[in-house]
């Protein structure tokens, strides 16, 4: 195991986002950088190290540093002898998709419809689309840590105490009414309810679990307050002080904190093929 050459850390932006430079994944890791890359990762909600090349049971070895795996219910987009990753992918083999196709097309936090979410994603890139020497597909992240302690106190207090009830069938109508593609999965998850309002297990802040992917309405709120709260919710995390966009280059390793943040996949590559292999780590230990 290497301690690995040197660990830079380089901000995106002054809330969220960091590059970790001087770590090659592939090597294997001693569990003491892990611990490194999982501070800066719960300080900056999402971090990248660039340029690794990584088999597929090399980066299950390093999720599995992170904490327990999640194997999804998605079997059959699973990456080959690997059930612990899945393949994100538009691209078309005999006929379907070898992955998941407009996957995360809304923002959300990965698993918020399952009992127990996912507390880490570990996504992989293999092929970007560029068009123009540009590249497309790119992953938005907002902090919502952040986003929950620069938020109006009236709005605060609206969740603070509440329940939010998050659902499968709710995003895969958002999706279609949005003209994405639903998951090829069958929606016979029941709805889950998660406290509107977090507590990080590691940092003890505070942050948003209201998505506008996911989240179906706030328990104990009629219709129309429903529908005002949601909207002030969505307007509030969205603002660009909160978010890095991501452009992706192949060999990229982008882990984020579910838990610190929300994400939208940017859908503006159409058919041009994009590949990635994605894990989800269930909890910190
Ligand atoms: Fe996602």
């Amino acid at each position: 195991m290497a301690n690995n050459q040197s660990f830079e850390v380089e901000p995106f932006t002054e809330l969220i986002g960091s590059e970790i430079k001087g770590v090659d994944v592939s090597k294997g890791l001693a569990q003491e950088v892990v611990e490194k890359i999982r501070r800066v990762l719960h300080d900056r909600g999402v971090v990248v190290l660039r340029r690794q090349n990584l088999e597929p049971e090399q980066q299950v070895v390093f999720c599995q540093q992170l904490g327990p795996m999640r194997v999804s219910f998605m079997t059959d987009l699973a990456v080959p002898n690997t059930p612990a990753l899945t393949v994100v992918s538009n691209i078309i083999k005999n006929n379907r998709p070898i992955g998941l196709v407009d996957a995360g097309a809304l923002w959300h936090a990965d698993g918020s419809y399952l009992p127990n979410p996912d507390m880490y994603s570990v996504l992989y890139a293999l092929e970007i689309p560029h068009k123009d020497g540009v590249a497309l597909g790119d992953t938005a992240f907002l902090h919502a840590a952040a986003a929950y302690d620069a938020m109006p106190s009236d709005l605060q207090e609206k969740i603070d105490h509440a329940e939010a009830i998050h659902s499968l069938s709710h995003h895969i109508q958002k999706k279609i009414e949005a003209n994405f593609k639903a998951p090829p999965v069958k929606n016979d998850k029941p709805d889950v309810r998660h406290p509107a309002v977090r507590v990080h297990p590691v940092t003890g802040r505070r942050y948003v679990y209201v998505t506008e992917g996911h989240t179906k309405a706030i328990a104990g709120l009629d219709e129309a307050e429903n529908r005002v709260v949601m909207q002030r919710i969505a307007e509030h995390v969205k603002q660009p002080q909160f978010i890095y966009r991501h452009r992706w280059q192949v060999g990229d390793l982008l882990i984020w904190d579910n838990c610190a943040t929300q994400h939208l996949a940017i859908s503006d590559y159409g058919d041009l093929p994009r590949r990635l292999h994605r894990a989800g780590i269930s909890s910190h230990h």
